[in-house]
């Protein structure tokens, strides 16, 4: 049938009726932006893009469990923050290399909420040392923060997210790099390729059982892991050469996305990487 048949044969109809029926269903789409009352633990919480994150997701309502490795004072000024935006949010000392941390951390945010709804592995650290030079102890470093942390603060967390019955999502901050070489900082690449599998994978496992896990991988961002490119002029201005986009992100632009994925407006997703990188992974010279 030409367009023009289609529009014939829908004349005798009232054509508010297909409108008012997806209308019905906007407010469930609004609600699904919601995170009110979700208890969202966020790692590496207290500066770079998890203080974005937790700033973002409680002001949208969540009830957030800050961990952090250092810098009490910062922790404490955050949660006065989020107190001021409206949300609720308790901070927790945890380093995610070291298991017992870890346990603790999950512990005492349910302790403190009744549960977890989603928990975002953000804490990463990076050596920007290549192949050639990474000492055995920069290889730990890297692998226990970035990779075997992220791993076992899944375990734990899709544990508990099974045990309450709810259900919860498990977000990974990965990177492009989980892709993408970045020569010269090569462990960092290893493990958030690593992280690229275990969502892939654990994703599959636990799909049945209602825990979704997502990656998040974004590009350069305005953090204090890129104050050594920041303080350089000449390395940012190739770095911005090298984004399509043009310029490095706010720590805001990872962790609106991060909040839509914290709702339930992306309970169809799981088991896959989103990008948010000005487009550096497409960046071709056109040659
Ligand atoms: C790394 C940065 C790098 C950026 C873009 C991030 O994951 O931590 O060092 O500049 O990716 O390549």
């Amino acid at each position: 049938t030409s367009i023009e048949e289609r529009q014939e044969s829908s004349k005798g109809a009232n054509p508010r009726v297909g409108l008012r029926k997806s209308m019905t269903q906007i407010p469930q789409a609004l609600a699904s932006l919601s995170l009110k009352d979700k208890v969202i633990v966020v790692t590496g919480g207290n500066s770079g893009i998890g203080k974005s994150i937790v700033e973002v997701v409680g002001s949208l309502g969540a009830k957030v469990v800050i961990d952090y490795r250092s810098h009490p004072e910062r922790t404490e000024a955050l949660i006065e923050e989020v107190g001021e935006l409206g949300g609720q949010s308790i901070g927790v000392q945890a380093d995610v290399s070291k298991l017992e941390n870890l346990q603790h951390l999950i512990d005492t945010a349910v302790q403190t909420f009744g549960k977890i709804d989603v928990m975002v592995n953000n804490a990463g650290i990076e050596t920007r040392t290549s192949i050639l030079d990474t000492s055995p102890e920069d290889f730990d470093k890297v692998m226990n923060v970035n990779l075997r942390g992220v791993f076992f603060a899944t375990q734990y967390a899709a544990k508990q997210m099974i045990s309450q019955g709810s259900g919860g999502r498990i977000i990974n901050i990965s990177s492009v790099h989980e892709d993408w070489p970045m020569p010269n900082n090569t462990p960092y690449c290893v493990a958030k390729g690593g992280v690229r599998m275990l969502t892939r994978t654990a994703g599959v496992e636990l799909a049945g059982k209602g825990v979704s896990i997502v990656n998040v991988g974004p590009g350069a961002v305005a953090t204090p892991i890129n104050d050594s490119t920041m303080n350089d002029p000449d390395l940012l201005a190739k770095l911005n050469a090298a984004i399509p986009i043009g310029r490095m992100a706010q720590p805001a632009e990872i962790a609106s996305v991060v909040a839509f994925l914290a709702g339930n407006g992306a309970s169809y997703m799981t088991a896959t990487s989103v990008f948010a990188d000005g487009g550096i992974m497409m960046s071709s010279p056109g040659l």
